[in-house]
């Protein structure tokens, strides 16, 4: 019942979240520690089973995180996304995305991902802000966070050691205006351009 409470499906069908179990966390555990995800994380050292444990242990009763398994649509688990530091009174919450398979990447089912999380946030936790911290050379995710109308709020300067060198760190947010705004708008691409125009039939 639990779990089907929490399942949620993309629009198109190609994904679905459902909600972390502890069978899941061996898997978590190899997607986290992977080259591929590892560099884009704030987790400087590699997990094990033990810390796993304690994550989970924390989530069964932190009512600040939501996290959920991300199932293409043969229902294999791809990866792993949700909501950190959920604060009810002031309705934001940090949102975050792994997709765990190098094969699974560059196929928009991260963009769809983001899509029904902050849909879920805006529609159902009621969050007014909506916010993620990202890498400041992880340009994939960049992309797919502002083709969603998140906006960039601040940079932390030499925020992460990574590769020998210091990178800062950005923070993005998107307000449920906004996205609910972003509906009445078709994104067009023209040349090197991104422009947004109103749709038609919108008063
Ligand atoms: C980041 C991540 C969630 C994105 O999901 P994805 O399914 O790979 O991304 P999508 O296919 O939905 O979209 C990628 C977009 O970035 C663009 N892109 C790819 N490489 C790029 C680059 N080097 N520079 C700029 N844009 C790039 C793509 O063209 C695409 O944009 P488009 O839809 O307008 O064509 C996924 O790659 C991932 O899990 N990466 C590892 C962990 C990670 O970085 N998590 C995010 C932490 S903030």
């Amino acid at each position: 019942m639990q779990n089907k409470l929490y399942k949620m499906e993309s629009k198109n069908k190609q994904i679905f979240l459902k909600k972390v179990t502890r069978k899941d966390l061996e898997k978590i555990k190899n997607w986290r520690n992977s080259k591929g995800v590892w560099e884009f994380n704030t987790q400087y050292t590699l997990l094990n089973q033990f810390n796993q444990k304690q994550w989970y242990d924390e989530l069964l009763i932190n009512s600040s995180q939501k996290m959920f398994i991300i199932y293409n649509s043969q229902k294999k688990a791809i990866g792993i996304c949700g909501f950190r530091d959920i604060n009810s009174e002031n309705k934001n919450a940090d949102v975050s995305i792994i997709l765990g398979d190098s094969k699974d990447r560059g196929k928009k089912l991260g963009t769809e991902t983001l899509n029904l999380l902050v849909d879920y946030g805006f529609n159902k936790l009621n969050l007014h802000h909506i916010s993620a911290s990202i890498f400041s050379y992880n340009f994939k995710s960049i992309k797919v966070f502002e083709k969603m109308n998140f906006k960039l709020d601040a940079i932390m300067r030499d925020c992460i050691w990574r590769n020998g060198k210091w990178w800062d760190i950005y923070k993005y947010s998107v307000l449920s205006e906004e996205y609910k705004n972003k509906q009445n708008f078709e994104v067009i691409a023209v040349g090197n351009l991104i422009l947004k125009a109103k749709l038609m039939n919108q008063n």
